[in-house]
């Protein structure tokens, strides 16, 4: 069993992203605000990872170092071997307010990054039709963000990320913004898209269940400053096309880890 409070299970030559002793403090002074501290995990390439924890426990700051939006006040987080200095395309990243440009179409949105990597028009327009088709969002095309739901605009903020590839893909609570209905929906497609891909995800969600369901590892943090309380292994996402979700989401064993994780939250909110 690896220790309870680290999350370094791995053995060399597997680590893909690497978080070694990160800490992340906020301001100065009486204005500090530690945010994140000790922060040691590592996962493989292929890993689904879920980050869950009480609101304002530093998931958002732990994301944006692997993003490289922020720059650790202590310790290193390195992504096959090489430490992360800024943003990059091999990363994609939604963030937990979708972020649009709002003088482009949906499809203009959806098109922008592979129109960067310079892709021709026409394989432009069918990786565009492909991802908006898949979210449900290709009759909206010709509108504008401020056209969309606030979900609408999320699930076009994820198309956003996908169709450039990521080798790994970083979401800050992605869901929040739907419906049950399109929230279940959005799950099946991400854990297609993972399955597909072999990406590596790390997925921000305050649905425990949903964490139980997508990760194959659960990350538990503390109330702030954030450290690691538990990584737990879990079956379920590897577990292909057994049973629907629901069946999924009722089975004993599924309810006893979600449950297990539950109480790991609210036992790190009380300390
Ligand atoms: N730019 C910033 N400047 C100062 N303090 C910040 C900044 N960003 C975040 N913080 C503080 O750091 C702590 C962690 O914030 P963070 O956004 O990472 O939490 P979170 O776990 O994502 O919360 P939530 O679940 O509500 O999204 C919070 O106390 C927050 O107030
Ligand atoms: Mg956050």
């Amino acid at each position: 069993m690896p220790d309870a409070t680290d999350g370094r299970r791995l053995v060399a030559g597997e680590v893909f992203v690497s978080f070694a002793g990160v800490g992340v403090t906020y301001g100065s002074g009486a204005g500090r605000v530690p945010a994140l501290e000790g922060i040691s995990l590592d996962f493989a390439a292929g890993d689904f990872v879920c980050v869950v924890g009480p609101s304002g426990c530093g998931k958002t700051t732990l994301m944006q170092s692997l993003a490289g939006f922020l720059k650790p006040s202590s310790g290193t987080v390195s992504i096959d071997g090489r430490p992360v200095d800024g943003p990059g395309a091999d990363r994609g990243v939604v963030f937990q307010q979708p972020a649009l440009f709002p003088w482009l179409t949906v499809g203009g949105n959806a098109g922008f990054g592979p129109m960067l990597r310079g892709e021709s028009r026409a394989a432009r327009a069918e990786t565009v039709e492909q991802h908006l088709r898949t979210v449900g969002l290709w009759e909206f095309r010709d509108r504008y963000p401020y056209e969309l739901s606030g979900g609408m605009q999320q699930r076009l903020a994820i198309v956003r990320a996908l169709v450039n590839k990521p080798k790994i893909l970083l979401m800050d609570e992605p869901f929040g913004a739907l419906d049950a209905l399109t929230r279940e929906k959005m799950q099946e497609e991400l854990h297609t898209v993972w399955r597909r891909t072999g990406m590596t995800v790390l997925l921000i969600t305050h649905s425990v269940e949903e964490a139980v369901y997508l990760g194959t590892d659960v990350v538990v943090m503390s109330a702030r400053p954030g450290r690691i309380v538990e990584r737990i292994a879990a079956p379920f996402a590897r577990r292909e096309g057994e049973r629907s979700s629901r069946e999924t989401k009722s089975l004993p064993a599924f309810v006893a880890l979600r449950e297990r994780v539950l109480s790991l939250i609210w036992q790190s909110a009380e300390t």
